[in-house]
C-alpha cells in the first residue's frame, strides 16, 4: 500500500518543515490539495505554495485539482514537475481531452470521483489514466468521516480495471486511518492518501505512516 499523506492538514506557517516530515517519515507521495473556492467551499493553495512545497518534497508530487478551470490549472501546475495530476470527472465536459493534455506534459493523469459518481462512468477512459482516485469525503475539506460505499466501489472498480488496463492504480482519499486501512487493501486500493491521521497522530508522523502501510 503506497501512501499519499495529503499537506492540508499541515501547519503552512511552517510548511516547509512539515513536508520534509513526510518524506523522511516514509511517504511514498506528497498530497497536494488544490481548491478554488467554486468546486468545492472551501480555497487553498495555487503555484506560489506549491513551488515552496515541491521544493521541500524528496518524494513526487500528487496535485489533486478541486477546481471549476481544469485545463487552466494544469498549466499552472505543470511546471512544478508533479507526478500525478487529477481532476475531477464531475467538473470536465471533455475528460479525454484533458487527459491527453496531461500526459502530453509528461505528467500522469488520473481522475476523481465523487462519492456519488459511479466508476461505469469512466469505463472508457480507464485505458488511457494511470490512477483514478475515489473519494470517500465530499471534497473541501480534511477532517470528516469516511463514506463506507467506496469500499464496494473501489471493488467494482478494480474489475474493470484488471480486464481494461491492470497497470492503473486506485486511490482513495478521506476519513482513512489504522481502522479503515485492512478493507481498503482488501477492496484492491493501491494507493491512500490521509491528512489528519497522519498530521495529528499522537505518536509521530513516521508512526502514523508505517501503521497504515503495514
Ligand atoms: C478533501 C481532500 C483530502 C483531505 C484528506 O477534499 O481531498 O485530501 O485533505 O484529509 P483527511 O485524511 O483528514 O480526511
Ligand atoms: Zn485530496
Amino acid at each position: 500500500m503506497l501512501v499519499a499523506p495529503s499537506i492540508l492538514s499541515a501547519d503552512f506557517g511552517h510548511i516547509a518543515r512539515d513536508v520534509r516530515a513526510i518524506c523522511s517519515g516514509g511517504c511514498d507521495l506528497v498530497h497536494v490539495d488544490v481548491m478554488d473556492g467554486h468546486f468545492v467551499p472551501n480555497l487553498t493553495i495555487g503555484p506560489v505554495v506549491v513551488e515552496a512545497v515541491a521544493k521541500a518534497a524528496t518524494q513526487p508530487l500528487d496535485i489533486h485539482l478541486m477546481v471549476e478551470n481544469n485545463s487552466f490549472f494544469v498549466d499552472l501546475f505543470a511546471p512544478l514537475n508533479p507526478k500525478y495530476i487529477s481532476f475531477h470527472l464531475e467538473e470536465e465536459k471533455h475528460p479525454h481531452r484533458l487527459i491527453q493534455k496531461i500526459r502530453s506534459l509528461g505528467i500522469s493523469p488520473a481522475i476523481v470521483l465523487n462519492p456519488h459518481t459511479p466508476p461505469e462512468a469512466i469505463e472508457y477512459l480507464l485505458e488511457d489514466l494511470d490512477m483514478v482516485l475515489l473519494m470517500s469525503v465530499n471534497p473541501g475539506f480534511g477532517g470528516q468521516r469516511f463514506i463506507p460505499s467506496v469500499l464496494e466501489k473501489a471493488k467494482r472498480l478494480k474489475a474493470m480495471i484488471e480486464k481494461i488496463n491492470p497497470e492503473c492504480m486506485i486511490e482513495v482519499d478521506g476519513g482513512i486511518n489504522d481502522q479503515n486501512i485492512a478493507e481498503l487493501r482488501d477492496a484492491g486500493v493501491d494507493v491512500v492518501v490521509a491528512g489528519s491521521y497522519v498530521y495529528n497522530h499522537p505518536k509521530s508522523i513516521k508512526r502514523a505512516i508505517s501503521s497504515l502501510k503495514k
